[in-house]
């Protein structure tokens, strides 16, 4: 199945003409603590197996989406008030996800995107992005459609932007169906006002093979990949049982070490990827003496040599100051 064929299947009976002339949304970035890394359906963003995130309240991606004028040659589209080329990277990746609700093939869209996300911060933008446009679009065209059907949609422009619908807690299940309409995010009830992730950023260059390249690789060759889903499965019901009992440590242990195992999956894939720089170890290494010296401080990391602490707020004086360079998020504030 095509991603268009899964939007069409989605939003059979709604209407495809603007009902309004403008729309905007907003969605916030998450950080996952049991990872997504490989997929089921690469056309379709269906994973192998299921994930849990938290979203980042206020850092996150706003879009104004609306009907550009007839005739316009291509999508308009703009970034943090900056006109983008259609050639450029986030243009094309931008249309390609418009592409699938657009209503006819020469239907031009208005696209201003703004993050709230510091790009330098470490914090992937996608995620917001996609959700938040799935949103715009479900508000453009007067859809009303329920959080998981937005979810569905926004995975079809980047995974992880399925568990960006909602604040706090997501899990995006994984689903068993070809056409990954039972693969969307569900929040959970809890909410765990005192928590705090910080973000690290040890370097801003482009990242040398891309996740839906190294998500390949690691399904076709990682030798020890058939483990990965029974080891999400049990850090999930652990992550779960953290979060009911505000339960920090088990909660930091969980994610350090699914992270670690995410990591050692890609060390393994043939050809081998590795995203670590000798500083993110140097970061590693000083979390845990942190730890060792009493700190309760946890971290995880993405496709990417950026580490992320997790930690609570009555942590935060030690954590900054062995990590002064962090910039610190409260999640549920
Ligand atoms: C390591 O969601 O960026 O951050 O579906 O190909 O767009 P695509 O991948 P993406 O992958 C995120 C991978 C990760 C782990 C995670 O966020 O769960």
């Amino acid at each position: 199945m095509t991603p268009r064929e899964a939007a069409d299947l989605l939003l059979a009976g709604r209407p495809r003409v603007p009902a309004v002339a403008a729309a905007e949304a907003y969605a916030p970035a998450n950080i996952a603590l049991a990872k997504y890394w490989g997929k089921r359906d690469e056309a379709l963003n269906l994973p192998t197996a299921p994930s849990l995130s938290v979203s980042l309240g206020p850092l996150g991606s706003h879009v104004r989406l609306s009907a550009a004028e007839p005739g316009a040659a291509h999508d308009g589209v703009s970034l943090n008030g900056a006109p983008l080329g259609p050639e450029t990277a986030f243009a094309r990746r931008a249309s390609a996800w418009l592409d699938l609700v657009r209503p006819d093939p020469d239907f031009r869209f208005e696209l201003q995107a703004r993050n709230t996300v510091p790009t330098a911060a470490g914090f992937a933008s996608s995620a917001s992005g996609f959700a938040a446009l799935a949103k715009a679009a479900d508000a453009l065209f007067g859809w009303n459609l329920p959080m998981e059907s937005l979810s569905v949609l926004a995975r079809l422009g980047s995974g992880s932007a399925a568990r960006s619908l909602a604040d706090g807690f997501v899990e995006w299940r994984a689903g068993e169906r070809a056409d990954g309409m039972d693969s969307f995010g569900v929040p959970l009830p809890e909410r765990w006002p005192s928590l705090r992730v910080g973000a690290c950023v040890l370097s801003s260059r482009e990242k040398p093979v891309g996740s839906r390249e190294g998500m390949r690789r690691s399904v076709s060759s990682c030798p020890f990949y058939g483990g990965w889903p029974g080891l999400v499965a049990r850090d999930l019901a652990a992550l779960r049982s953290a979060i009911a009992n505000r339960d920090m440590a088990l909660l930091g242990a969980t994610a350090e070490a699914n992270c670690l195992a995410m990591h050692a999956l890609m060390l393994a894939t043939r050809p081998p990827i590795l995203y670590a720089l000798p500083e993110t170890l140097g970061t590693v290494r000083a979390v845990w003496a942190a730890r060792e010296e009493g700190v309760p401080v946890w971290f995880t990391m993405d496709a990417g040599p950026n580490v992320k602490l997790l930690f609570e707020e009555a942590a935060e004086p030690a954590v900054r100051s062995r990590f002064p360079g962090a910039t610190v998020v409260a999640p549920f504030a």
